[in-house]
């Protein structure tokens, strides 16, 4: 059972949903046994759910994700728009970067993927498209950052979601990775902002870390 999930529920309701979850198999199943194998932190099998499901029901055909790692969530998200749509994915790694174009050949969905090579901060000003989701996943002390430059670029009914919110309980109890401590307590600052945000209308979710979800309202 996933430390995280069972840190927000009983430890039988979180094994019991993730029993529930039917697993992944193919190039999903590969890419989270590439994940585990080389630590690199993708979003729970939940929360890229919880995405692709989401990206269809707004009917999604512009989607930015900030953090894309090896492409996990994007390949979630590229399949759930139609065929002219695209997803513009922020990473700053090479090898992530590399690593992930393979899968998102294999996975035939690399004409719906731009990946912009950068920090966030640097490519967020430079872009101009209007979105119908965002995805936040990428450095949490930016998170509050990331949501003011990205909100300009979301449409009025357009969707944000923001992954670890809870960090591992940290958010909401004591802090045990002291590694940890600035980006706990950005995160603490974050959920503050998204919640009372004037421009949204937002929760956070007991989905795998934490998950926000709001929608613009003006
Ligand atoms: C949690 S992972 C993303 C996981 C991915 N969204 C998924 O679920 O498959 C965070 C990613 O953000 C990237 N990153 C780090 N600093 C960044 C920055 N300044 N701007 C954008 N991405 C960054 C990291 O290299 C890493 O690949």
């Amino acid at each position: 059972m996933k430390a995280r999930l069972d840190a927000i529920i009983r430890p039988e309701q979180a094994e019991y949903l993730e029993r529930l979850l039917p697993a992944n198999t193919g190039l999903l199943e590969e890419m989270e046994a590439y994940a585990a194998e080389h630590r690199v932190p993708v979003a729970d099998r939940e929360v890229a759910r919880f995405l692709e499901i989401t990206a269809r029901a707004v009917g999604a055909r512009r989607v930015l994700e900030i953090g894309m790692a090896i492409g996990y969530s994007v390949i979630h998200l590229a399949r759930a728009l139609p065929e002219d749509g695209l997803i513009v994915t922020i990473e700053p790694d090479d090898s992530m970067i590399e690593r992930s174009e393979d899968f998102l050949r294999r996975a035939g969905l690399r004409e719906r993927v731009r990946i912009e090579r950068g920090a966030a901060l640097d490519v967020l000003p430079r872009l101009t498209e209007t979105f119908d989701l965002v995805f936040l996943d990428a450095l949490k002390e930016e998170y509050s950052e990331y949501l003011e430059l990205s909100l300009p670029l979301l449409r009025t009914g357009g969707v944000v979601v923001a992954d670890n919110l809870l960090w591992g309980g940290q958010v909401a109890g004591e802090i045990r990775a002291p590694e940890q401590t600035a980006s706990t307590q950005a995160l603490r600052e974050f959920n503050q902002r998204f919640i009372h945000h004037p421009q949204l209308l937002a929760e956070v979710l007991p989905v795998g870390d934490g998950l926000g979800y709001a929608v613009k309202t003006a």
